[in-house]
C-alpha cells in the first residue's frame, strides 16, 4: 500500500493540491472567491430541473448540441460536451502531451493547465506575462517544438484578455502541429472588442481549440458542464477518448434552459460588468495596483494578511494570491452589489491611509 502511493506521489509531485476559495464567514453570498456568478443562472433553469425526468436513462446530448452550435455558430460535430471545462484540459493532454512534449504556459497560469501537463509526463515550457497579459510574440517562439499552448483569455489569475488582432498574429506563427488551447472561460465578461470572431479563426487554424464553460456568466458551475469547439477530426478525437456520458441529465437539461434565456445573461453579466468597473474606481482612488480585467474579478496588489482579517469580519473572503501565483495579491469575485459595497467600504477602512491615484497595471 504504501508503496502505490510513492509511486503515485512521484508522479505529482510537482502538481500543486488544488485548495478551492473559502466561504465568507457570512452568507454563501459573502464568498468572492470562486469566480462564481452571484445571481444565479436563468429561473427557467430550476424550473427545467424540477421537471427533470428518466434518470434510470443514460444522458442523450443531441438537443443541446444542435442549440449550442447555434448559439455559438458552428457546426454540432465541431463541439465536444465536458464535464466542466477543467475535463477539457485532461482529455487534450491526454490526446496530446506525454513524455517528451512540451506544454507552453504563461507564467503565473491557470493551474489546471499545469497539472495535467505534468501528469501526463509533458515538460513545461513557461513565458512570464507581461503587465497581466500573455507575452504573444515570446509564446510564439516557444510554441516551436511544443505540442500544447494552454492560452485562457481573460487570463485567470489576471483577468486580462488578448488583443484579437495579436491573437490572430500569434496564432500564424504556430507550428500547425502544435494545438493552441484558447480557454475562454470568462468570455462573456469581455468588452466585444476582446471577443476574437471563434469561426473564422477555426476556419483558419485547424490547430485552436476554443475551451468553453457554463460555469461562469452562465452560472452552472454546480452542475460541470463545459465544451470544446474544434476543427472535425480534433473534435472526433476528442469525443473518443471522453467517458461518453460524463455530462449527467441534470447538467444538460439545466444547460439548454440557461441558453433559452439569453435576456437573463445579458442581464447578469451587465451587473457584473458594472460592479467591476467600480471596483476599479475605487482601488484607484485607493491607490492599489489592479489588472485591468475582461474577467467577473479584479486582481489586485494586496496584501492578504492585511486586507483578509477585516474581510473576514465582514463575512466576506477573497482569494489569496498566493494560491495562484501571485503572491501580494488578492483575486477578488465580483460578487452582489450589496457585497461589493461592504468590501469597498472595508477596503476604504483598511487602507485609509494610503493617498494617490494609482493607473491601472498595464
Ligand atoms: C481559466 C479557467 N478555465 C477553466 C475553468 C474551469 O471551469 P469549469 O468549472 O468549467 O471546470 C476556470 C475556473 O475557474 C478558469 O478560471
Amino acid at each position: 500500500m504504501a508503496r502505490l502511493g510513492e509511486l503515485a506521489m512521484e508522479r505529482v509531485r510537482e502538481v500543486p493540491a488544488y485548495r478551492p476559495g473559502k466561504a465568507g464567514t457570512g452568507s454563501a453570498a459573502g464568498k468572492l472567491a470562486s469566480n462564481e456568478a452571484p445571481l444565479g443562472p436563468a429561473p427557467g433553469v430550476r424550473a427545467a430541473l424540477a421537471g427533470l425526468g428518466s434518470v434510470q436513462r443514460y444522458p442523450e446530448q443531441a438537443e443541446l448540441l444542435e442549440r449550442l452550435a447555434a448559439h455559438v455558430d458552428v457546426r454540432p460535430d465541431q463541439l465536444v460536451l465536458t464535464n466542466g471545462s477543467d475535463e477539457l484540459c485532461s482529455l487534450i493532454a491526454g490526446l496530446f502531451l506525454g513524455p517528451g512534449r512540451i506544454a507552453v504556459l504563461g507564467e503565473p497560469c491557470y493551474q489546471i493547465d499545469a497539472s495535467v501537463s505534468v501528469l501526463s509526463g509533458a515538460r513545461l515550457r513557461r513565458v512570464p506575462l507581461r503587465e497581466g497579459g500573455h507575452d504573444l510574440p515570446a509564446m510564439a517562439e516557444a510554441a516551436q517544438g511544443a505540442s500544447v499552448v494552454w492560452l485562457p483569455s481573460p487570463h485567470n489569475p489576471t483577468g486580462v484578455a488578448a488583443d484579437p488582432r495579436e491573437l490572430a498574429e500569434f496564432l500564424a506563427q504556430v507550428p500547425a502541429d502544435c494545438a493552441v488551447v484558447l480557454d475562454e472561460a470568462y468570455r462573456g465578461f469581455a468588452d466585444p472588442a476582446c471577443r476574437p470572431g471563434i469561426a473564422a479563426l477555426l476556419a483558419e487554424y485547424p490547430n485552436l481549440i476554443v475551451q468553453r464553460t457554463l460555469s461562469k456568466d452562465w452560472a452552472l458551475a454546480g452542475l460541470r458542464i463545459g465544451y470544446a469547439i474544434a476543427a472535425e477530426p480534433v473534435a472526433d478525437a476528442l469525443r473518443r477518448v471522453r467517458p461518453p456520458f460524463s455530462v449527467n441529465s441534470a447538467a444538460l437539461l439545466a444547460a439548454e434552459a440557461a441558453l433559452a434565456d439569453p435576456a437573463w445573461w445579458s442581464m447578469s453579466v451587465a451587473r457584473t460588468r458594472h460592479e467591476r468597473t467600480v471596483l476599479e474606481s475605487e482601488l484607484d482612488t485607493l491607490g492599489v495596483p489592479f489588472f485591468p480585467s475582461q474577467a467577473n474579478f479584479v486582481t489586485a496588489e494586496l496584501e492578504y494578511d492585511t486586507v483578509a482579517p477585516a474581510l473576514r469580519a465582514a463575512g466576506l473572503s477573497v482569494r489569496p494570491g498566493a494560491d495562484l501565483g501571485l503572491p501580494g495579491w488578492v483575486r477578488i469575485s465580483i460578487g452582489w452589489a450589496p457585497q461589493m459595497a461592504l468590501l469597498r467600504a472595508v477596503l476604504r477602512d483598511a487602507l485609509g491611509g494610503r493617498t494617490g491615484s494609482t493607473e491601472a497595471v498595464g
